[in-house]
């Protein structure tokens, strides 16, 4: 669902990035399962706030930040503005090519979709990894009913569950981490 934000809510936004990047996105970032050469993409990027600490744990891979909202793709470019290795693309997960990430993460995103267009989303993303690929999302622990309806959808799309974490967000509140890998052919 496309929803375009105030110029007041990127400023918040950068503001909460600048007083509470390190507690909020950093510790997320350095948790993801990179060792700098994947290739990477930030589902739902907003104004990089995640971005903006992996893209710095990628000296040899590339990072991938969608978002649906040109202007949260634009904050983006600005956030982001120093690094060489990123892509910025204003599209939909159905548009992804197959097979072309090695981790994808999804940071307060999903909670926010429609299941029917989760039922679209979920299965483009499971699609856009490689074999052996890894899926991270974190969503707010409070949204029981969507966190059940993505970890079946995840699991439908033959990801299978490797570890999940609950985090205290400053601010945000409890949150739910999940990491699901991608079956790398044959049967599970
Ligand atoms: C709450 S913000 C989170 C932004 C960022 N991940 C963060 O944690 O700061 C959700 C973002 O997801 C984007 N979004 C929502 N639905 C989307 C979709 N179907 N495809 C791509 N991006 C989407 C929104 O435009 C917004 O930028």
């Amino acid at each position: 669902m496309k929803y375009e934000p105030t110029h007041l809510e990127i400023f918040l936004t950068r503001l909460a990035f600048l007083l509470c990047g390190k507690s909020v996105y950093q510790a997320f970032a350095d948790r993801l399962p990179l060792d700098g050469r994947e290739r990477v993409l930030d589902f739902g990027c907003g104004m990089g706030t995640v971005a903006y600490y992996v893209a710095k744990r990628l000296p040899q891979g590339h990072l991938t930040c969608l978002d649906i909202s040109e202007r949260w793709l634009n904050a983006c470019r600005k956030t982001l503005r120093s690094y060489g290795n990123i892509t910025f693309l204003q599209c939909e997960a159905p548009q992804l090519a197959n097979e072309s990430f090695d981790a994808a993460y999804c940071h307060f995103v999903l909670h926010d979709i429609p299941e029917n267009e989760l039922e679209r989303v979920i299965p483009a993303l499971a699609r856009s990894l490689k074999p052996g690929g890894v899926l991270v999302f974190r969503e707010p622990l409070n949204e029981t009913e969507k966190i059940n309806v993505i970890k079946r959808l995840v699991e439908q799309n033959r990801l299978f569950h490797k570890d999940s974490r609950i985090t205290d967000i400053p601010i945000m509140g409890n949150a739910l981490e999940s990491v699901y890998i991608k079956h790398n052919g044959g049967l599970p």
